[in-house]
């Protein structure tokens, strides 16, 4: 992959890269036409397929994490993509691997604490992705906004010249955020997730009202969520939308995110209040 992508930026070529851990979706889809739309006259789509156990808690479901590569393949092919990276694991951390890299504060709040080492994991891959694959642009979900957060903090700070792109969420036409995990919801479950959508849609209309106070934001989003019995809360927070720092009230631009257990998912969604 390193070679392929010297001797394309040596001809040339502008390298666009969309990292996914697979099972793709509507959402992968999004980044790949985003990605396409950036390549210009001469360019290589670069797609890769890893499924990270850097970034998977030792309880998490590394193990049972859905996995299609023969599909992913036709959805890539379809999409346009040039080349398919998908490493083995023990390439990407042969034996004896000690190198990790952690992005300070940022995961400090929202899905840090509650997956401990979690981001560590996602920012050492993906800066591996980014030394193999050589991109000069990179596409991310906005679904993952702490990730997307970290990610251009480590490439402002390490010096890596790309150009990291976020990519607005892409929903199910009733409003669910789309997700490969969404494959462990029962139908049952399917309609309960609906209480993430409907919860952040509260937060927008009561901001809209002039509501300002997190803590009543919060409380409606909390109702909600607590009108589905099997819907457990993780968080539910209003951030600044740099630092993800909690804000007691609005004054600027601001991160609602929010982390709900059904089933077997862990569903995260998030919406920015301006
Ligand atoms: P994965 O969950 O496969 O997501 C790959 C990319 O797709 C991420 O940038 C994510 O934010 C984006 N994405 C997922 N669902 C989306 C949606 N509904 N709308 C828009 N974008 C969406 O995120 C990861 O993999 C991994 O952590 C990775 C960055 C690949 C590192 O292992």
């Amino acid at each position: 992959m390193q070679k392929r992508s010297l001797a394309l930026r040596a001809g040339g070529f502008k390298v666009v890269f969309v990292p996914t851990m697979g099972f793709l979706h509507d959402g992968h889809r999004e980044l790949l036409r985003v990605g396409r739309e950036r390549l210009g006259d001469k360019g290589a789509l670069v797609l890769s397929i890893f499924v990270n156990p850097a970034q998977f808690g030792p309880k998490e479901d590394y193990g049972s994490y859905p996995r299609d590569l023969g599909r992913d393949l036709k959805i890539a092919e379809e999409a346009g993509v040039d080349v398919v990276f998908t490493p083995k694991a023990g390439e990407v951390y042969p034996s004896g691997y000690k190198t990790y890299v952690e992005v300070m504060g940022l995961g400090d709040n929202l899905c840090g604490p509650l997956r401990p080492g979690h981001f560590k994991g996602v920012a050492t891959v993906v800066l591996k992705l980014f030394n193999i694959v050589g991109p000069h642009a990179a596409i991310f979900g906005a679904k993952d906004y702490q990730q997307l957060q970290i990610i251009k903090k480590m490439t402002l700070d390490l010096n890596l010249g790309i150009d990291i792109v976020g990519v607005e969420t892409v929903r199910e036409p009733d409003g669910l955020a789309m997700s490969s995990r969404n494959a462990y919801l029962s139908p049952g479950e399917r309609k309960q997730a609906l209480c993430v959508p409907s919860a952040l849609e509260s937060a927008r209309l009561a901001f809209a009202s002039g509501i300002r106070e997190s803590s009543v934001l919060i409380e409606k989003m909390k109702k909600n969520i607590e009108k589905e019995p099997g819907a457990v809360v993780e968080y539910i927070k209003v951030c600044d939308k740099e630092s993800l720092v909690d804000l007691e009230r609005i004054t600027k631009d601001a991160l609602v995110a929010i982390a709900v257990r059904i089933g077997k998912a862990r569903l995260i969604d998030n919406c920015i209040l301006s």
